[in-house]
């Protein structure tokens, strides 16, 4: 697997992809002396323990302990397989691979066919809004207060009621029909042909986080139906990663990112100066739009309708947002209104301070839950008490469980001693669980395999001597002939083999290099070291004591297995006996002079 691209070619794409900027893509990094830090993608965290060394072409958190080079990170963020994320890398620094590529170039050039032509349909839809030719789309966009700024801004447009009117003018730019057909723009007719998919309606673009248009949705401009039209999947789009006007959101500079249902929505509140929102069009949020709302915002608001569909998109999205570690609030608009009837009526001002009212997960859950009980009936008031702790006890901020607790208290008439009491119930049993399963753990541990435990610590340093070889290749020639090429561990014995070779070829090799050819956990640990214990003032010092280091301990090993032997003496010949006791002479003897 390795070996399916040459050595060099994978080194060319690694360094041609520096990890900083890669990560970035993901996950929002801050500066912190030499190393970077943010929000760990992969696992749940609210304080950044996520870094990423741009001197080693690394990254290691040290809350989950997932680290490597650029490649395991694309490997764990876009769930690819290492050469998945070769390719994938390639790709992105525009180097070609040898083989297999053609199909790879085929689809990137469909791609930028489709944006061609869906930019090409977005100036033609936008010309026939502001030609004054279609009074009733713009007439319609005015009495909804739209401004022509607004207009640009969004890139607004009306496809016109004629059956192919875009169809041909496609076809005088140039395109063939399948491209044609595969941007979505158009549908074949039942007797061959083609007529366009949003005949009469008003034109939303869809752009991406870079601003290319990758789709559009359409809406009727009386009360017809379906209200809004929006593009199929197409090689450009795909709903459930995108979120419409995430490329004028993200650069607000809020903290926050609010996200609402609608178009008009997003386009109301933005063009009140509420830059910072987001629509999720139509479809509960996903978790690849979870993703890119963690990487542009601290915290996300959710605005969603007030009808049960509303609602119940609310909650799974704040299930989704608060798995992903992303800090998340709901921001209900008074009286069933939605964001845009409500900003048009009250100003932005209003909105503002409703936004900042808006309510933390807890407080939201608990609101739902009391909606599904009644608290006239003791059985009610009792449920809800039971269901409010199991959410309080899932807080690990004391304060914060007590702050709630209190309010929840207050807010639905309940006793604060009662509901603590519930809660604190919950934790101490989670904590006995804990406790039960790691004296479990401690106890199968201990019988069995005490040889793992004695070799761990030599691995690790098997480990260690690596991982210092690969930030100082020079010190490998003074130190050669004191390491033994027996290692405790298999595959450090294949990658001490590999980086001794690229040492002795004068190609050299990089500790994000090494990790290059390490996979799956390995790499983790491996980073680990790299970021956590390979930071000496004096390398050579270091290596030696590694060296010395791995030789004293399988020493000590080697020492306790010939005792245990001499004292048992089973099947031992006279002969045995005597080179036993001479080699154990030469351990002691060993461990004096070190
Ligand atoms: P206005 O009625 O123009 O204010 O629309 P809105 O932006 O407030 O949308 P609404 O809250 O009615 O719906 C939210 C989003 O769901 C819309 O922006 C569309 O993306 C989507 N949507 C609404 N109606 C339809 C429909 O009939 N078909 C499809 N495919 N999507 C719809
Ligand atoms: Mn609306």
């Amino acid at each position: 697997m390795y070996n399916y691209y040459p050595d060099e070619l994978i080194e060319e794409i690694r360094i041609n992809n520096d990890i900083v900027e890669v990560i970035s893509d993901y996950v929002r990094l801050e500066r912190k002396g030499k190393d970077y830090f943010g929000l760990c993608p992969f696992h749940k965290e609210k304080t950044p323990s996520f870094s990423v060394v741009p001197g080693k072409q690394i990254f290691y958190c040290f809350g989950c302990g997932k680290g490597g080079n650029v490649f395991h990170f694309i490997m764990n963020a876009e769930n690819l397989e290492y050469i998945e994320a070769v390719k994938y890398l390639a790709d992105r620094a525009k180097i070609q691979l040898p083989e297999g590529n053609e199909e790879d170039t085929n689809k990137a050039r469909i791609r930028r066919e489709l944006i061609n032509i869906n930019t090409e349909a977005a100036r033609f839809f936008h010309q026939n809004l502001i030609s004054g030719k279609y009074t009733k789309a713009m007439e319609y966009l005015v009495k909804r207060g739209i401004t022509d700024r607004t207009i640009k801004k969004f890139g607004l447009g009306f496809q016109p009621e004629e059956i192919d009117i875009l169809y041909r003018y496609l076809k005088s730019k140039g395109y063939g029909d399948e491209p044609i057909q595969a941007s979505g723009l158009v549908l074949p007719g039942k007797k061959g042909g083609f007529y366009d998919r949003f005949r009469g309606r008003i034109i939303f673009p869809i752009f991406d986080i870079r601003g290319n248009v990758i789709a559009f949705g359409g809406r009727v401009t009386d009360s017809s139906l379906p209200k809004y039209m929006n593009s199929p999947e197409t090689p450009v789009y795909s709903k459930s990663k995108n979120l419409y006007s995430l490329n004028f959101a993200k650069n607000s500079g809020e903290k926050q990112i609010i996200i609402v249902e609608g178009y008009m929505d997003v386009i109301s509140l933005q063009q009140n100066g509420i830059i910072n929102t987001v629509a999720s069009l139509g479809t509960a949020l996903t978790e690849s739009q979870g993703r890119l709302l963690k990487k542009y915002a601290e915290e996300v608001i959710i605005s969603y309708d007030s009808d049960s569909a509303g609602q119940a998109a609310t909650l799974r999205g704040l299930d989704i947002l608060n798995d992903l570690g992303c800090s998340v609030r709901v921001l209900t608009v008074p009286d069933g209104k939605d964001p845009d009837e409500f900003i048009k009526k009250n100003g932005a001002e209003e909105f503002r301070k409703i936004a900042a009212k808006s309510v933390s997960l807890i407080e939201y859950k608990i609101a739902d839950l009391k909606k599904h009980v009644d608290l006239e009936t003791t059985q009610g008031r009792l449920s809800f008490l039971n269901k409010s702790a199991d959410l309080l006890a899932k807080i690990d901020n004391r304060v914060e469980l007590e702050m709630y607790s209190k309010k929840i208290a207050d807010d639905y008439n309940i006793s604060e001693e009662a509901i603590l009491s519930e809660i604190y119930k919950r934790i101490n049993k989670k904590a006995g669980n804990r406790n039960n399963q790691a004296m479990f753990r401690e106890i199968r541990k201990d019988e069995p395999e005490q040889d793992v435990r004695k070799y761990q610590s030599i691995i690790h340093n098997e480990r260690m001597l690596i991982a210092m070889l690969c930030i100082d290749n020079n010190i490998y020639k003074s130190v050669r002939d004191k390491i033994g090429t027996d290692f405790i561990d298999k595959e450090n014995e294949r990658i001490f083999k590999i980086i001794t070779e690229r040492i002795d070829n004068k190609s050299g090799i990089v500790p994000a290099e090494l990790l290059n050819v390490i996979e799956g956990p390995a790499a983790n640990v491996f980073a680990s070291i790299i970021q956590k214990e390979c930071n000496f003032e004096d390398t050579y010092k270091a290596v030696t004591d590694i060296i010395k280091k791995i030789e004293n301990e399988k020493n000590d090993i080697r020492k306790q297995e010939i005792l245990s032997l001499l004292n048992s003496k089973e099947g031992l010949s006279e002969g045995d006996v005597e080179k036993l006791k001479k080699e154990l002479n030469s351990i002691i003897l060993a461990k004096q002079k070190s």
